[in-house]
């Protein structure tokens, strides 16, 4: 069954024009697959702390050495990519924060981007469409900060997956 994983992104949840232009994409992609599912995530909710040493650490020992601390400290990471390992499309909504993503955006991605934890290669490139490539984004922005704030994301998404696609 077609599962879609919706990260949101904006500080606002009133009068957001991210999660408005994210409430088309996935009202788009649930016409396309009306038996799909549908998963969202908020990471402005305070839950995603900045990656501590203990967690870290645990990215960087091998499964057969974890203990039980470090096993502790990347439990929300290993989560977080199980929902995204479990999604064939992932939609990303964010603002624009003085030239960037949101801090709350990099938090995330800092959990789900993890040494030997492949994204899957198989994310449909836009909601409806059947080309797999990598995730949607739905981006509003204001003064041309668009390729600073994207350039990041896209590169990370770019080389873990095969591709990336912005609607502005
Ligand atoms: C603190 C702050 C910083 C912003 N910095 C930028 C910026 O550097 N470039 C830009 O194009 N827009 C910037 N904006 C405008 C937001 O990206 C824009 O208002 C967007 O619609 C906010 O997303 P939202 O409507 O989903 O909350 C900024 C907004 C805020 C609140």
């Amino acid at each position: 069954m077609p599962h879609l994983l919706r990260i949101d992104a904006s500080s606002r949840q009133e009068g957001s024009h991210s999660r408005a232009l994210a409430d088309k994409a996935e009202a788009s992609w649930r016409a396309a697959h009306p038996d799909g599912t549908v998963t969202t995530r908020d990471v402005t909710d305070g839950a995603i702390p900045i990656l501590s040493a203990a967690t870290t650490a645990g990215f960087c020992t091998s499964d057969d050495a974890m203990t039980p601390d470090l096993r502790a400290a990347t439990v929300r990471s290993d989560r977080l990519i199980a929902e995204v390992q479990a999604a064939d499309t992932l939609l990303i909504s964010a603002p624009i924060y003085n030239f960037a993503s949101p801090a709350a955006l990099k938090l995330w991605i800092d959990q789900v981007v993890r040494l030997g934890r492949p994204l899957p290669s198989t994310m449909a490139r836009s909601p409806g469409s059947s080309r797999r490539a990598g995730p949607f984004c739905a981006w509003p922005m204001g003064l041309g900060a668009t390729a600073l704030a994207v350039r990041w994301p896209r590169q990370i998404f770019w080389r873990l997956t095969c591709g990336f696609c912005c609607a502005f």
